[in-house]
């Protein structure tokens, strides 16, 4: 098992002494100390503590301050508060900004061992938990990845043969089709996923910034750099970095990322110490890296470093059979969410929604289904409720919605008259109930001229 590691600010000297000598020599925990609040907040970045006991009231930063700071960094972090009797409410409130527990001064031994202990079966249960929940996972779970078009079968294929692999993956996709829900199938279905998967933005974080987060700095390294910083290849360490956006990063990171990925070594930032990289990569972009390459914004030799398992995820408008599916999905997923009973939407409205472009691909596909749902009280989401830009380019269905008018950028009357024809097909069915006689007399045909062109539209 590994040796626990316990940070310890506390500016009494006595105290500190005590705390350590129990902790070190009764337990055999491997024991850090410091004088104050901000030697913790220098020290705490720099490795992996499993609890951290600080003391509440402390010279320029106090406990609270550091706990602050620690959350910041580490949200699971356990941290155990230390105050005098008089200070008791002040460790309530540390406790609701996320302290594990306190204990009050003077220390007595007992109650501080009992405590740690109870932290740290708390910081194994965790562990174990996530570990447990892995396993009850199927084989391969791709989470709420839904698909069933033949190219995300395709994508699902690939993931499955790749995930146990650390071979380097590139994903590709237009904004909002997939591509971090593809880098965590991979690394939630790989021997690391107990391991953190950790993402870096490359397209976000400003150039000059970016070095720092993915390497780290050693303290004094440039001008701000008040103390040291492990950046997010330490982070992931044994697990798996997902590098998004990876063709909007400068040349003069893409040389120091084809360093790692070449010799999986890097440095921090002003540091002299190499560190080995034992992290899987996971890129992603929207951009063609090909074209990049050609025209000069992306090096060739790291574009060949990375691109070993492209898997490309198409936009929702070429996979349309996906879009029913995933409103479902979306369905389900918001009636839970927000507590509402929305049946579904008409087959008038799902027309529109199967028609639609969906520029912003699944993500806005989401975010109409939340909204159509939010807005609803009950019943099945209507024409009329959807957002207009989804049946203002519908050619012939914009008629119906709007009388015969012609929008700005014109129509194309043959698509029109067609999608014309089917609505009110469509429109006809539903106010009969289904009834096909009924339909046909409403619309002044036949059955089986109505039954007929019922097939030519494909309307079961
Ligand atoms: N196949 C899918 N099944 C279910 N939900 C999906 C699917 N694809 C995408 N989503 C959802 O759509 C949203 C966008 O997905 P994601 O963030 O992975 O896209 P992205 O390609 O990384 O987009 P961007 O380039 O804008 O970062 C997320 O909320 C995700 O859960
Ligand atoms: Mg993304």
């Amino acid at each position: 098992m590994k040796t626990v590691k316990i940070l310890i600010a506390e500016d009494n000297d006595l105290n500190r002494l005590n705390l350590s000598e129990l902790l070190s020599d009764t337990t055999g925990y491997d024991v850090t100390a410091v004088r104050d609040g901000k030697e913790a907040m220098e020290i705490f970045p720099l490795d992996k503590y499993d609890i951290v006991i600080t003391d509440l009231k402390m010279p320029h930063i106090d406990g609270l301050q550091l706990l602050a700071f620690i959350k910041e960094i580490n949200q699971d972090a356990v941290v155990i508060i230390m105050t005098g009797y008089a200070t008791v409410s002040s460790a309530v409130e540390a406790m609701k900004l996320g302290a594990f527990d306190y204990i009050t001064k003077p220390l007595k031994d007992d109650i501080v061992l009992l405590t740690v202990s109870r932290a740290l079966s708390f910081v194994r249960l965790k562990e174990e938990n996530i570990a447990l929940k892995d396993r009850l996972k199927e084989k391969y779970d791709f989470g709420k990845m839904i698909g069933y078009s033949e190219s995300m079968k395709k994508v699902f294929e690939t993931i499955k043969k790749v995930a146990s692999t650390d071979s380097t993956v590139i994903i590709y996709g237009e904004s909002g089709t997939g591509k971090e829900l593809v880098a965590k199938a991979i690394h939630f279905n790989s021997d690391r996923k107990s391991k953190p998967l950790v993402t870096v933005n490359c397209g976000a974080i400003p150039e000059e910034l970016l070095e720092s987060e993915l390497f780290g700095h050693e303290k004094g390294a440039f001008t701000g750099a008040i103390r040291s910083r492990i950046g997010r290849f330490e982070l992931a360490q044994e697990g798996s970095i997902f590098l998004d956006e990876i063709g909007d990063m400068s040349p003069s990171l893409q040389v120091k990322l084809l360093r790692v990925i070449q010799e999986r070594q890097f440095e921090r930032i002003g540091g002299m110490r190499t560190i080995d990289a034992d992290v899987r990569i996971i890129a992603a972009t929207h951009r063609d890296l090909e074209e990049a390459v050609k025209g000069g914004n992306f090096r060739e030799d790291l574009f060949y470093r990375i691109n070993v398992i492209p898997i490309h995820i198409p936009p929702l408008r070429e996979r349309r059979t996906d879009i029913p599916i995933l409103m479902g999905h979306f369905l389900r997923t918001f009636n839970n969410l927000k507590k509402k009973r929305v049946n579904g939407l008409t087959p008038e409205a799902m027309n529109y929604m199967n028609e639609y472009a969906w520029p912003g691909n699944v993500r806005e596909l989401q975010n109409t289904m939340e909204m159509l749902i939010v807005m609803k009280e009950e019943g099945s989401i209507d024409v009329d409720d959807l957002p207009e830009r989804i049946y203002r380019n519908a050619g012939g269905t914009h008629v119906i919605k709007s009388g015969l008018e012609i929008p700005e950028e014109g129509l194309n009357l043959n698509e029109a008259v067609t999608l014309f024809e089917k609505n009110i097909l469509l429109k006809a069915l539903e106010k009969s109930g289904g009834v096909k006689n009924k339909a046909a007399q409403l619309l002044k045909l036949n059955r089986t001229t109505y039954v007929e062109k019922l097939k030519r539209y494909n309307i079961t």
